[in-house]
């Protein structure tokens, strides 16, 4: 390189360093995670490495888009401790290393639950004592695993019967007692005391019932000092109309007033009868939820974060339904611009 040359590179290098740092940053939020952050808010989105694997696009859109992330499969019971005692942590490891390397929280899903549990759980024959300890050796050695690192965990999902009428029959109900619930917190919470400690449910913002039971079943933990942090509301919807922002709100703020956190975990929605409204109609529907949803949680204090379950409808546990922000070419829908509009003006 001739000195001319090495001085006009090393000149507008210079030049180029001086403008990047003299101009004033105005731009607009070009994400959700930017959007997010500046508002010191968390917008997360159930994320897998089973999927993931190989895909840099969609690495790079899921941590380019959230600042939190729910492994969406890998920390469930099935896949961490698949056969009794022999746990396999491969893909929820990765999970967290991906998410560390982003920046990204990590909020741990699930412990505690009736589905994503193995058959040797299921139909064990355990007595009362041995379900106990086989529950405390899989909550302790998750959670201990991932102590600093995964920061909130369910701890219990979907306890309550699918309408609300008192607690799911499973088979930690069957043979523990209505105590597993206040047991699987104890676990959680002496293996890492400084995690954040969720029950997850469904449905509750739009059924009474469901709302009346949680709520004392979660005001009776909180009174009897059982160390419960915060509530999940999954909120996957199924509607063909705009659920008000009060509805969201008044469920997000009777949980919040008992002191809890509370989050959106695993928000979604999807139409109903589909085929009575034209698609655009259905999409502009479906962002005025996404919409209301997340303004009722911007607008009540306990609220700390909203998380979608999935990028986009290819990758929806639903995926007929078409019930993220995405669509199947990845583009944005209208869900994602109420979205980034409501993070960056309400
Ligand atoms: C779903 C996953 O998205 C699917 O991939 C899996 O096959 C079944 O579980 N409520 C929950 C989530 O708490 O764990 C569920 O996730 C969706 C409903």
């Amino acid at each position: 390189m001739s000195k001319v040359v090495f001085l006009s590179v090393l000149l507008s290098l210079v030049v180029n360093l001086f403008s990047a740092w003299f101009v004033p940053q105005t731009a607009s939020a070009a994400t959700l995670r930017q959007a997010a952050t500046a508002r010191n808010f968390l917008i997360g989105s159930a994320g897998s490495y089973w999927r993931f694997t190989n895909d840099a696009s969609y690495q790079n859109l899921l941590a380019n888009e959230f600042n939190l992330v729910t492994p969406e499969n890998e920390m469930k019971w099935v896949a961490t401790e698949p056969n009794q005692g022999k746990f396999t942590f491969y893909a929820a490891d990765q999970m967290v290393k991906y998410a560390q390397s982003k920046g990204m929280r990590i909020h741990g899903h699930t412990l505690v639950w009736h589905q994503g549990l193995p058959a040797w759980v299921q139909n064990g024959n355990f007595t009362r004592d041995q379900l106990i300890a086989i529950m405390k050796n899989h909550i302790q050695t998750v959670v201990s695993r991932y102590k600093g690192k995964v920061q909130e965990w369910d701890v219990v999902n979907e306890a309550i019967e699918h309408k609300g009428n008192g607690l799911r029959d499973n088979i930690f109900l069957r043979v523990i007692g209505p105590e597993y619930i206040a047991l699987a917190f104890q676990f959680a919470h002496e293996a890492d005391p400084d995690a954040i400690l969720y029950y997850n449910d469904y449905s509750t913002e739009i059924w009474p019932l469901k709302s009346s039971t949680q709520y004392s079943l979660l005001q009776g933990l909180v009174a009897s000092g059982v160390p419960v942090n915060g509530v999940g509301l999954q909120m996957h919807e199924y509607t063909d109309t705009a659920i008000p922002l009060g509805t969201y709100a008044n469920e997000l703020s009777l949980l919040g007033n008992l002191g809890l956190r509370v989050s959106i975990t695993e928000y979604d929605a999807s139409g109903i009868q589909p085929a009575s409204k034209t698609p655009d109609v259905r999409a502009s529907i479906q962002a005025q939820n996404y919409s209301n949803a997340l303004s009722a949680c911007l607008s009540v204090a306990a609220c700390k974060s909203f998380t979608t379950w999935g990028l986009a409808d290819p990758f929806s546990f639903q995926p007929t339904f078409v019930p993220l922000m995405r669509d199947a070419s990845m583009n944005p829908k209208p869900a994602y611009n109420s979205v980034l509009n409501t993070l960056q003006t309400f």
